[in-house]
C-alpha cells in the first residue's frame, strides 16, 4: 500500500499496522544551537536529548525566550544544530541534503505555525490541497482527500471560504488539515493556540491528540500555555535552552 492510499485510514498507522505503538519517530541526541559568536552568543538550545514514540503527543513547555522555537525548527529540517542529531521517521535530519530536507519537509513533517500561515487568496480546500499539488497527487484524488481532511477538522461546509471569511479557530483547523494532507509521521506545532481565546486554543489541541492518537502519529507542540499541557502524553520542559524536570 502507498503513502497515498493511507490518507482516510483511522488507527492502522502510517506503516498499515505493523509497527507497534512504542516505535520510536523522533530521538534527538545532544543537540545544541548558538546564535551569534564569543561573548554576544545566545546558546538557544544546549545539549538537549529525548526520543518521541509513535502515537504520542509530546508538549514541550518553557517561556518565551526558553528555546522551543529553534529546537523545533531542528526537529523539522528547517534548521540545524551546531553538533547532536537529530533522526526523524529513520532519516538523518542533520545530515541531510537539501534535496532530502525537502522531502522531509514535504512527506514526513507536517507544520502547524501559530499564525496559521494559510495563503490568502486561495480557499480552504485550496490552501490544504497545496502540499498534494507540490506532490503532484492528481486533480481528482486531490479533491477527494481534501474533502476528506477538511470533514476530519470538521470543516467540511467551510471548503470554499477564504481564510478572512473564517475564524481564528477554523483558520488554524485548516493549517491542521493542510500538515496532515501528506501523511506525515510527525507533526509540528509551534505554539499553535498562542493567538487563539482558551477554548478555542483547547479545541485545537483536542483535535491535535485525537488526530495523533487515531492515526498512530506522533506530534511535538510547544506551547507555554498550561491549560494544554495536560492534553499532552509527555512534557518536555526547556528552561534556558536545557531540558529540566517537570
Ligand atoms: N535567528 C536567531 N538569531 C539570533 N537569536 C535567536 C534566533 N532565533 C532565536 N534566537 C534566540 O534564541 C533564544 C531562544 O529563542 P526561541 O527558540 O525562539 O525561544 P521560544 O520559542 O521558546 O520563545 C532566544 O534568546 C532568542 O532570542
Ligand atoms: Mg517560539
Amino acid at each position: 500500500m502507498s503513502r497515498r492510499d493511507m490518507v482516510v485510514t483511522g488507527a492502522t498507522g502510517i506503516n498499515g499496522g505493523s509497527v507497534p505503538t512504542t516505535d520510536e519517530v523522533v530521538r534527538v541526541s545532544a543537540v545544541s544551537r548558538s546564535f551569534g559568536r564569543g561573548a554576544h552568543a545566545v546558546h538557544a538550545v544546549r545539549d538537549v536529548s529525548f526520543s518521541a514514540n509513535r502515537g504520542e503527543l509530546v508538549a514541550v513547555r518553557g517561556r518565551s525566550g526558553a528555546g522551543k522555537t529553534t529546537l523545533l525548527n531542528m526537529v523539522g529540517g528547517l534548521d540545524r544544530p551546531d553538533s547532536g542529531q537529530v533522526v526523524v521517521a529513520g532519516h538523518e535530519v542533520t545530515s541531510a541534503g537539501e534535496a532530502e530536507l525537502l522531502r522531509l519537509r514535504r512527506g514526513t513533517v507536517g507544520f502547524v505555525f501559530q499564525t496559521f500561515g494559510l495563503v490568502p487568496i486561495l480557499s480552504a480546500a485550496e490552501n490544504v490541497g497545496v502540499p498534494l499539488r507540490l506532490a503532484q497527487v492528481p486533480a481528482a484524488e486531490r479533491e477527494q482527500r481534501v474533502a476528506v481532511l477538511l470533514e476530519l477538522v470538521g470543516l467540511g461546509g467551510h471548503a470554499a471560504q477564504r481564510p478572512y471569511e473564517l475564524s481564528g479557530g477554523q483558520q488554524q483547523r485548516v493549517a491542521v488539515a493542510r500538515a496532515l494532507a501528506n501523511e506525515p509521521d510527525l507533526l509540528i506545532a509551534d505554539e499553535p493556540t498562542g493567538q487563539l481565546d482558551s477554548e478555542t486554543g483547547r479545541s485545537i489541541m483536542d483535535l491535535l491528540r485525537a488526530v495523533v492518537h487515531a492515526r498512530g502519529m506522533t506530534a511535538l507542540v510547544a506551547t507555554h500555555d498550561p491549560a494544554l499541557i495536560d492534553l499532552a502524553d509527555r512534557v518536555l520542559v526547556l528552561r534556558d535552552g536545557r531540558l529540566v524536570d517537570g
